[in-house]
């Protein structure tokens, strides 16, 4: 009995000894700096029914009941990114993806998308995702892997709505940080 009570003992000890060093590396984690670093603008032109030529996003699914802020529907988008804030500016990539409201109380998005390079510059992508909580100032999006000149990359991309014309149109600055490049 006695040894076995020893026995316990010691592997408690060895769990707790284990786990205070997890917890100590843990708060020891630095914030590196970014490998990679660029801004994008992200414009997004809601199609309205006869501006085919124009618009770059439209409304696959409508809003349900649910609230008074849009829970439910779903953009799906193929958005031009340029290097400046002006729309008719060449794109450098494209965003390929969705966003759907999805809070009961407020304005509230989830993006999922793909920034597709496809140029003599840059070749690859950026697959990120994220919640878009619109009140806030600026919000964050992981980049959860790449392929091509981004092979196997992770980041973050920090958002900034810059503009919005009703559902028409809007505007996001887009700052892509990689902290894994290869
Ligand atoms: C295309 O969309 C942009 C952004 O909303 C707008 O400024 C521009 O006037 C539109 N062009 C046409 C031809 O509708
Ligand atoms: C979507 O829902 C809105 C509000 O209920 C309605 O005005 C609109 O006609 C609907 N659009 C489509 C494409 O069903
Ligand atoms: C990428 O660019 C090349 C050369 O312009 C073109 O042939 C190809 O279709 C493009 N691919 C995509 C996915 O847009």
């Amino acid at each position: 009995m006695a040894h076995f009570v020893v026995k316990s003992c010691f592997i408690l000890f060895l769990f707790l000894v284990i786990s205070q060093s997890a917890l100590a590396t843990k708060k020891t984690l630095k914030q590196r700096a970014p490998c990679k670093q660029f801004t994008l603008y992200y414009h997004d032109n809601a199609f309205t029914g006869n501006d085919v030529d124009n618009a770059t996003s439209a409304i696959v699914i409508n809003e349900t009941k649910l609230g008074n802020f849009k829970f439910g529907k779903m953009y799906v988008f193929d958005d031009p990114m340029t290097k400046d804030e002006n729309f008719r500016s060449p794109p450098v990539a494209r965003a390929q993806g969705f966003y759907f409201y999805n809070m009961k109380t407020d304005y509230n998005a989830w993006f999922a998308y793909t920034l597709v390079f496809n140029s003599t510059v840059t070749k690859g992508t950026l697959n990120i995702m994220g919640a878009d909580i619109m009140a806030a100032e600026t919000r964050d999006f992981s980049v959860v892997g790449g392929t091509g000149d981004f092979f196997m990359t992770r980041g973050i991309v920090t958002i900034r709505t810059q503009t919005f014309e009703g559902a028409k149109y809007f505007r996001l600055k887009m700052d892509v940080k990689l902290y894994e490049c290869y």
